[in-house]
C-alpha cells in the first residue's frame, strides 16, 4: 500500500468556490435540445413538452447555470428563428454539425425549461455570422421589461416578465477554423469589446464572458488570448477556457490529465496578469471554464441534415469518470480564479445524461463525480499538502494522489476529494491539527472504483458504475483508498474550535 500524508490547515485558504463552479451547457446539437431536454408526445413530457424525466436528473445536480444555444451552433444562429408562433419558424440548415435545425425550442422556451430545472440561463450570443447590433436587440428581448419593440415582442410571445439573463457569452471559440466566420484575435477583440459596449449600455447588470482559447494546444495560445484581453480588459469580466480530454493509448497519462488542466489554467492567468500588468489595471480577471469534460467518441456525422441526430454520444465507462473526477478536483483548486465551469455538455452530446427518444432515461458514470462535487464541492476551498510518490506522465510528474478540500464553515465540515491514479491501494494519514488536536473523523467515505473499468451504464444496467459506501475508517491517520479511484471523505469537527 503506498503511504501517502494529507495535512489540511484551516488558515491555508485557496478561495471560497463560486457557486457557478457547478454549472453546465446544452447546445443545439444532435439530440441534445430534440429528444434530450425536450420531447412533445414523450410519456413524461410537461405540457411546454419538456421531459420530466430528464428534469429531475437534472435537478438533483443543482446547477447554477447552464449555458444556451452554443457551442459551434451559435456562430451561426439567427436567435430570432427561435420565437414567435412555433408554426410560423424557420427550419434551416445548421451548418455547423449539417443538421436541420427545426427551431421550436429557442430562448423563450429554454429560459422556462432552466426555471423548471432549477437553474440559470448563461446566454451567448453570435459572433460569428452576427453583429453587435444583433447580441444588443437579443438583450433587450430578453431583458428589458416592456414598451420596446424587443421588449413588447417577448410580452407577445408569452413572457411578460423578463428573462433576466446576468450572465453573457460574447461568442464561441472565436480562435477556431471550424467555427463559422471564425476571426482572427485583433478583429474578434474589437468585434467582442464593441458588443460589450452595446450589451452593457442597455443593461449595466449583466457580465460577460469573452473568448479565450479553444484549448490550450491551439497555435494561437496564449496570443489570441493577450489581445483579445488587451482590446477588452476593462469591459469583459471573464475569459473563457475549453477544453476536452481523451483517452489515447495510455491509461496513467489518461488519469493524469488533470495536470494538462492546470497547465492550461496557469498559463491563462499568467497571460492575463501580463495584461492586466500592461494596462496598470487594478482589476483581476477571471476565468470561465465554459466547456470541459471527456470526450472520446470520434464517430462520423450519419447521414446529410437528419433532424436530432445522435452525434458525439459518448458512453463514459468507470475509466472516464474517473479521470472527470481528477479534472474536477482541479477546478476547485483553481477558484481562486476560475468563478464559472460548465461541464460540457448536459443531456445525449457529451453528457452526464442519456435518453432513449420516447423512452427512458440513465445516469452515465460521470453523472456522479459531477453530483458530489456539486452538492459537496462548496464552502471554502483549503490548499491540502499532498505528501505522495510522483510518476511520470505525458504531461510531466504526477502525484498518485490528487486531492481537493473543502470547508463548510457553517457545519464544520470538510470534504477530501481524492482520486487515486495508482493501481494499487493507498494508505492516507489525514493531518487536520490545525482543526484542533484529533478533532476531525471521517463520517463518510464515499467511493467510485472497480474491477471492470470499461464497465458503463446503460437502459437495462444503469447501476453498473456508482458510487459506493466504503467502511467508516476508526481513526483519520489510516485511511485507506482502493487502487485506480476517486473518493469523497466527509469529516465532522468534533469540537467547537
Ligand atoms: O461541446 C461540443 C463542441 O465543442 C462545442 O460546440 C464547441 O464549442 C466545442 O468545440
Amino acid at each position: 500500500m503506498k503511504p501517502c500524508k494529507i495535512t489540511i490547515d484551516k488558515d491555508y485558504i485557496i478561495g471560497k468556490i463560486d457557486n457557478n463552479l457547478y454549472s453546465s451547457f446544452i447546445e443545439h446539437l444532435g439530440r441534445a435540445v430534440y429528444t434530450g431536454i425536450y420531447e412533445p408526445g414523450h410519456p413524461l413530457a410537461d405540457a411546454n413538452g419538456f421531459r420530466t424525466d430528464v428534469i429531475g436528473l437534472v435537478r438533483e445536480l443543482n446547477l447554477e447555470y447552464v449555458r444556451y444555444p452554443g457551442g459551434n451552433f451559435l456562430s451561426g444562429y439567427r436567435w430570432t428563428d427561435g420565437i414567435g408562433p412555433k408554426a410560423e419558424r424557420p427550419r434551416r440548415l445548421d451548418l455547423a454539425w449539417r443538421s436541420t435545425e427545426p427551431n421550436t425550442v429557442g430562448i423563450d422556451e429554454f429560459a422556462k425549461w432552466a426555471k423548471k430545472a432549477g437553474t440559470r440561463v448563461m446566454g451567448a450570443v453570435n459572433m460569428g455570422t452576427g453583429t453587435a447590433q444583433d447580441a444588443a436587440d437579443m438583450l433587450e428581448y430578453c431583458n428589458f421589461p416592456k414598451g420596446t419593440y424587443w421588449s413588447d415582442l417577448r410580452v407577445k410571445n408569452g413572457s411578460p416578465e423578463p428573462h433576466g439573463i446576468k450572465l453573457w457569452c460574447i461568442g464561441n471559440e472565436m480562435d477556431g477554423h471550424w467555427q463559422i466566420c471564425h476571426l482572427n484575435a485583433e478583429d474578434y477583440g474589437k468585434k467582442a469589446r464593441e458588443t460589450i459596449k452595446m450589451m452593457k449600455w442597455a443593461d449595466k447588470s449583466i457580465e460577460t464572458v469573452v473568448c479565450g482559447s479553444s484549448h490550450g494546444h491551439m497555435a494561437t495560445f496564449p496570443e489570441w488570448d493577450r489581445i483579445v484581453l488587451e482590446h477588452t480588459y476593462d469591459l469583459a469580466d471573464y475569459i473563457s477556457l475549453h477544453s476536452y480530454y481523451s483517452f489515447r493509448e495510455n491509461r496513467f497519462d489518461y488519469l493524469a490529465s488533470f495536470m494538462d488542466m492546470e497547465n492550461f489554467i496557469s498559463s491563462v492567468i499568467a497571460t492575463a496578469d501580463y495584461v492586466k500588468a500592461l494596462k496598470r489595471s487594478k482589476k483581476t480577471m477571471y476565468l470561465s471554464f465554459d466547456e470541459w469534460n471527456i470526450w472520446n467518441d470520434a464517430t462520423e456525422r450519419k447521414g446529410e441534415w437528419p433532424e436530432a441526430p445522435e452525434l458525439i454520444e459518448d458512453r463514459y465507462s468507470l475509466l472516464d469518470a474517473l479521470a472527470f473526477g481528477g479534472l474536477g478536483i482541479t477546478l476547485i483548486n483553481r477558484c481562486d480564479r476560475i468563478r464559472i465551469a460548465c461541464l460540457a455538455q448536459l443531456v445525449n452530446a457529451i453528457a452526464p445524461i442519456l435518453t432513449e427518444p420516447r423512452g427512458r432515461v440513465v445516469r452515465q458514470a460521470i453523472y456522479y463525480p459531477f453530483m458530489l462535487l456539486s452538492k459537496l464541492g462548496r464552502g471554502i476551498a483549503l490548499n491540502p499538502v499532498v505528501n505522495i510518490e510522483k510518476a511520470e506522465s505525458r504531461h510531466g510528474a504526477a502525484p498518485l494522489i490528487h486531492a481537493a478540500a473543502v470547508y463548510d464553515e457553517e457545519n464544520k465540515g470538510l470534504n477530501l476529494f481524492c482520486l487515486n491514479i495508482a493501481d494499487e491501494p493507498a494508505l492516507l494519514e489525514i493531518d487536520t491539527r490545525s482543526f484542533g488536536g484529533e478533532a476531525m473523523a471521517v463520517f463518510e467515505h464515499l467511493s467510485l472504483h472497480g474491477s471492470e473499468l470499461g464497465a458503463i451504464n446503460t437502459f437495462d444496467n444503469p447501476e453498473a458504475v456508482r458510487i459506493k459506501t466504503l467502511p467508516i475508517p476508526k481513526n483519520i491517520k489510516n485511511v485507506e483508498l482502493p487502487g485506480l479511484s476517486w473518493n469523497v471523505l466527509r469529516l465532522k469537527c468534533q469540537t467547537n474550535n
